[in-house]
């Protein structure tokens, strides 16, 4: 997740590999000390509210184009317990500045119930628990193409 600290718009974004601000990488906002502050204006961490993305689909999932062929996730497997994606149908490259940066479980109303971070240089692709899920959506988001879905999926 990215959150913008609405004192000076720095924007921090867990997922970074590299944190050159001071923080440890992939330090959940969390998890972040008190004594740290937004290495831009030195505000609270408090002080940071999400961003929520805007959702991108398959426009025609039948007919996708070449953006959406590397971006929707391709679930390679999927049984009652567990699935095993891609991210897309033609994996998405890996580069320093186009890559999958994480890949998310979803639950029906959009809550995430797992965040699983692609360091850099690995291929963009993730496992994730759906026991107790009836109905879930996979997402992942390019660090230049935006935050990509699946859409509902009805689990088996
Ligand atoms: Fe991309």
């Amino acid at each position: 997740m990215r959150f913008l600290c609405v004192n000076c718009g720095y924007i921090y974004d867990e997922s970074l590999w590299e944190q050159d601000d001071g923080i440890d990488a992939w330090t959940g906002i969390d998890e972040i000390s008190e004594d740290v502050h937004c290495p831009s204006c030195d505000g609270s961490f408090d002080d940071f509210s999400p961003i929520e993305d805007e959702v991108l689909y398959a426009e025609n999932p039948k007919h996708m184009n070449h953006l959406e062929k590397e971006h929707v996730p391709n679930i390679v497997y999927q049984d009652s317990e567990r699935v095993e994606v891609q991210i897309g149908e033609e994996m998405h490259p890996v580069s320093d500045d186009n890559r999958i940066t994480s890949i998310y479980l979803v639950d029906d109303e959009g809550h995430i119930v797992e965040e699983i971070f692609i360091m850099e240089e690995e291929d963009p692709v993730a496992e994730f628990d759906i026991s107790g899920l009836d109905i879930f959506e996979i997402r992942a988001s390019c660090s230049r193409h935006g935050l990509w879905s699946t859409g509902l999926i009805e689990a088996e």
